[in-house]
């Protein structure tokens, strides 16, 4: 076969080649150590100066030629490849990217644990609420000036639903289907009709506790609410309590903590024994029972906890902030 038909056969050979398994053995037929075009150009030590001259030149350009065959040929089987399956097989794989828990996440969970550690029950309720466990069991008639206190998103075309303006209405839910002795969390979110700054924001989180027994006091409230913010701040924390309202504790306080080194003290939740009235719309007898309640913000907690001083950062959705924590 003289070169010219070499040329045309491995031309003709790439050309019907769909299998890029198949063009590397293709490849050593003509160009391998043994293949067609390497004997012709090992034969020319036999030949005259001529010949070699002649055909030398020639063999070696079809050697460049059909080396660059072969390579248009894998180039364009691999965008063939890379069409067909959307993908091409050979390229190194794409990194996964893993996420990790939103900050209010992990202090919501944190806080969660705190008060397992402590014996208390965790439990959720509806984000949606009537306004009678929201207020009026809560001892907030309508016509009272308190629910002016929580702005409320209302359920259009649902006359006593709302979006719960706190984690409360949960006390009431509870105590409707449980009997004293117990001690309950409530995380959850809830959501005010106000507008929004560095430190109030329209939807956040609350927890919401609730310990209920023949004799609980504000002296056990004071124990656990200490034990809590040592727990959460990993640190001795000074706990003082203000004189406050609510209209379902009486007395009622609001706590105020103060962080070692720093100087200011900061409100962070409100708390107080739970109101006989809420006790009575629940069916019990308020000479029997008493208790204390709490409503912390989570939000706030995690600002203080990271040094986080617009709480709108949590919900913008800007990665560079999420990926800090
Ligand atoms: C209440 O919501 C009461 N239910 C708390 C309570 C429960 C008192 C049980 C007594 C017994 P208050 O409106 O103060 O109270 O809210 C409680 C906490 O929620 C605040 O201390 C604050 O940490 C957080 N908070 C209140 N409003 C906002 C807001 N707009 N944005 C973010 N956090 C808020």
């Amino acid at each position: 076969m003289n070169l010219k038909e070499l040329k045309e056969e491995a031309q003709q050979a790439l050309e019907d080649i769909s299998d890029p398994k198949y063009l590397e053995s293709l490849r050593i037929k003509y160009l391998g150590r043994k293949g067609e075009v390497t004997k012709i150009l090992r034969s020319l030590s036999k030949k005259s100066l001529a010949e070699r001259k002649k055909v030398g030149g020639a063999a070696n350009q079809l050697k460049q030629d059909l080396n660059y065959l072969f390579d248009q040929k894998l180039k364009e089987l691999k965008a063939v490849n890379k069409e067909q399956v959307g993908l091409d097989i050979t390229q190194p794989g794409t990194r996964v990217q893993l996420g990790h828990l939103h900050p209010l996440t992990q202090v919501e969970r944190h806080i969660r644990k705190i008060f397992q550690d402590l014996n208390f029950s965790v439990l959720e309720g509806p984000e949606v609420e009537s306004s009678y466990n929201n207020f009026d069991a809560l001892n907030i008639p309508a016509d009272h000036p308190a629910r002016d206190m929580w702005d409320t998103f209302w359920l259009k075309d649902f006359d006593s639903l709302l979006l719960r303006t706190h984690t409360s209405p949960m006390q009431i839910r509870y105590m409707r289907d449980h009997k004293p002795p117990f001690q309950i969390i409530v995380p959850g979110r809830v959501f005010r009709y106000e507008a929004t700054d560095a430190s109030h924001e329209i939807n956040f989180y609350q927890f919401e506790g609730l310990m209920v027994g023949d004799d609980v006091s504000l002296a056990n409230f004071k124990y656990v609410v200490e034990e809590f913010f040592e727990r959460f701040f990993n640190k001795e924390v000074k706990i003082r309590f203000r004189p406050s309202y609510f209209p379902f504790t009486e007395p009622s306080v609001e706590v105020d903590i103060q962080i070692p080194g720093q100087q200011e003290w900061l409100e962070v939740m409100g708390a107080g024994l739970v109101h006989p009235n809420v006790l009575k719309a629940v069916g019990y007898n308020p000479k029997h029972y008493q208790g204390f309640a709490f409503g912390g913000g989570v939000d706030r907690l995690a600002m203080l906890k990271y040094g986080i001083d617009d709480i709108r950062l949590f919900y913008n959705g800007d990665l560079r902030f999420v990926q800090q924590f």
